[in-house]
């Protein structure tokens, strides 16, 4: 197994990337067959000079965590001939500069030879660096929109229907977006990292008068880094139930390993079709507890009775 890695990286010299001796021995167990050097340098998993410190050995072994919960959706679509014979179709939203559509695509797609990964970036400097990087390792099969995650669910750039949805530390409410992006292309899959959130944070400040502000509850977000700390996980509960709502199976885990960020919770969901009614009630009700449902009701999927119109009697002639 290691002589086959030993004999499959490609992309440079293998021991002239790492430098000759234990290093190269330590670089090449690390290595998958046909991964990329030059990728892993671009990326700054490799230094310059080939070599691995703790620091890049870590962010590889993160990435690799990562594509380990990605690549089993990938490959069952391909065993389910759900691609159509096309091949997968993944996009990457608020994909900076695309660390994880590139290793994604070193690591998969690049051997399946078909299948396509659209990285979705609001920073134009991004996406430009993405598409010459692409252009550079020859990964046709990749394109970057300088796009919000909102404009990409209408874009003609990108297919009627988009097989995986991936979105890590999507800012704020853009995993909301690439949520709603992935139910409007019918995703088989969405894999979500969401960031820090502040919505629902704000609306439980301003909620002063809502039922359980004045029961002991209240405490769990009195104190403003409880405030933020409950409005994240309120928001991760409600995304879940909405997407249990919607048909898909949602796993919830941790990204292990990502101890620079403090935002590390992975939901995976994986379209059944079996929409949970239990979930659109429990979410309903949870945003009627945290008085929350006026300002979020139309993110989740809720759609709110019309208030009647109040009759108003014509003026007398
Ligand atoms: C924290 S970075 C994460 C980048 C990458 N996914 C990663 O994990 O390394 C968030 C990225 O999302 C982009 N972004 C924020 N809001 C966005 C939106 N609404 N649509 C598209 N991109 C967005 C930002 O410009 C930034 O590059």
């Amino acid at each position: 197994m290691k002589a086959a890695r030993r004999q499959s990286a490609t992309g440079h010299s293998a021991k002239a990337a790492a430098g000759g001796g234990s290093a190269e021995a330590a670089l090449l167990d690390e290595l998958r067959p046909g991964q990329s050097l030059e990728l892993l340098k671009e990326l700054h998993i490799l230094t310059r000079e080939g070599r691995l410190n703790q620091d890049s050995r870590r962010k590889l072994k993160q990435v690799y965590h990562l594509f380990q919960f990605i690549e089993p959706l990938l490959s069952d679509l391909a065993g389910a001939g759900s691609d159509g014979g096309r091949g997968p179709t993944l996009a990457d939203h608020g994909a900076g500069k695309s660390y994880l559509g590139f290793i994604l695509y070193d690591l998969y797609f690049k051997a399946l030879g078909h299948g396509h990964i659209y990285g979705i970036e609001t920073r134009a400097e991004l996406v430009d660096k993405s598409r010459a990087l692409a252009e550079r390792l020859g990964f046709g099969r990749m394109s970057f929109l300088n796009l919000s995650v909102a404009e990409s669910t209408g874009a003609s750039e990108l297919p009627a229907q988009i097989d995986v949805v991936t979105a890590l530390h999507a800012c704020d409410t853009a995993t909301d977006d690439a949520i709603a992006f992935g139910l409007q292309k019918r995703a088989k899959a969405m894999v979500l990292v969401p960031c820090c959130q502040a919505e629902v944070a704000a609306c439980l400040r301003q909620g002063k008068a809502l039922q359980l502000a004045r029961t002991p509850l209240a405490e769990l977000w009195r104190h403003p880094l409880h405030t933020r700390e409950l409005g994240s996980q309120i928001t991760n509960v409600l995304r879940c139930l909405h997407l249990e709502a919607s048909g898909y199976q949602v796993t919830v885990t941790e990204l292990v390993g990502w101890e620079h960020s403090m935002k590390n919770e992975l939901i995976i969901a994986r379209y059944t079709g079996q929409k949970k009614r239990s979930a659109a009630q429990r979410l309903e009700a949870i945003l009627a507890e945290f008085g929350l449902v006026d300002s979020l009701a139309g993110r989740f999927g809720l759609v709110l009775e019309a208030t009647p119109a109040t009759h108003v009697e014509p003026p007398p002639v």
